[in-house]
């Protein structure tokens, strides 16, 4: 069952959404060579209590931590502990924050230190391919429009597409209906309408698309070894098209700034 949101839901999802933005941002900037991942952790955690928000993740199904930190092979769902960030690195983020009972979720990869050109130019087509899905968010698209401008985009560079994992509708459940893979047909999928908040999340590797689960249950890696890259947001569909919730001030694609929710006078 789809829900569809007013717009004081989608006010209230914003300001979710600023503080995953906020703190992601922060994380980004924080990330260093010399820190484990359950620093990272740690900050995250903090970081969405002092702004009055929940870790959506902590406890969800079992999960121990309040972000996903996953480094190079590993795809998403990488629980923080011991591992120390290395120069060379891709770290990427999934955070989610839960306020007033709205979820808002986003991810990012960032290069610690300096990395090589193909693990950046990994980096930069799955940013592109987020932003290529958000702008199929259009009243009267369907979901497989999001997910054949993404595959097409990782594709034609050569990546791969992971498939076990998709995007879904986000509201005061982080995983509701529908789901958004990053893969499909145009035209084809459940019909978007205004009022629909969705999470698109492509996962896109260096090499073959295929995963598995690691022993711990969550990690996801790559089964060739080879580097993945992940970027989420969590957006509104409204009278005026996408709007990005989670949409951060820096460490943005070029063209993010185009969904730009309308920010509404302090009350
Ligand atoms: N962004 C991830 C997702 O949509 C976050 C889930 S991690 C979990 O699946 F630990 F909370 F499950
Ligand atoms: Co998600």
């Amino acid at each position: 069952m789809i829900t569809l949101r007013s717009a004081r839901e989608i006010e209230a999802m914003r300001r979710s959404g600023k503080i995953t933005a906020k703190v992601l941002s922060d994380l980004m900037a924080a990330a260093k060579a010399g820190m484990t991942t359950a620093d990272i952790d740690a900050l995250a955690e903090n970081g969405i209590r002092e702004l009055g928000g929940e870790p959506t993740f902590k406890g969800y199904r079992g999960y121990p931590a309040s972000v996903c930190t996953s480094v190079n092979d590993r795809v998403v769902h990488g629980i923080p502990g011991g591992y120390t960030l290395r120069e060379g690195d891709l770290l990427s983020i999934d955070l989610g924050t839960t306020l007033d009972g709205y979820v808002s979720d986003s991810a990012v990869t960032v290069p610690i230190g300096a990395v090589s050109e193909s693990a950046q130019r990994l980096l930069d087509v799955t940013q592109q391919c987020l932003m290529l899905g958000i702008e199929q968010i259009r009243d009267g698209n369907h979901v497989g429009d999001i997910g054949y401008a993404v595959q097409q985009h990782a594709e034609a560079n050569g990546y791969g597409v992971v498939r076990e994992l998709v995007g879904h509708g986000v509201g005061t459940e982080m995983h509701e209906d529908p789901q958004v893979p990053n893969y499909g047909r145009r035209g084809s999928g459940v019909k978007l309408r205004s009022g629909m908040v969705l999470a698109v999340e492509p996962m896109i590797t260096q090499g073959g698309h295929e995963v598995k689960i690691l022993e711990d249950g969550w990690t996801v890696v790559t089964t060739d070894g080879k580097l993945a890259a992940h970027f989420e947001h969590t957006i509104a569909l409204t009278g005026e098209g996408p709007k990005i919730l989670t949409l951060r001030e820096a460490g943005e694609h070029a063209d993010a700034a185009k969904y730009r929710p309308r920010e509404e006078a302090a009350a």
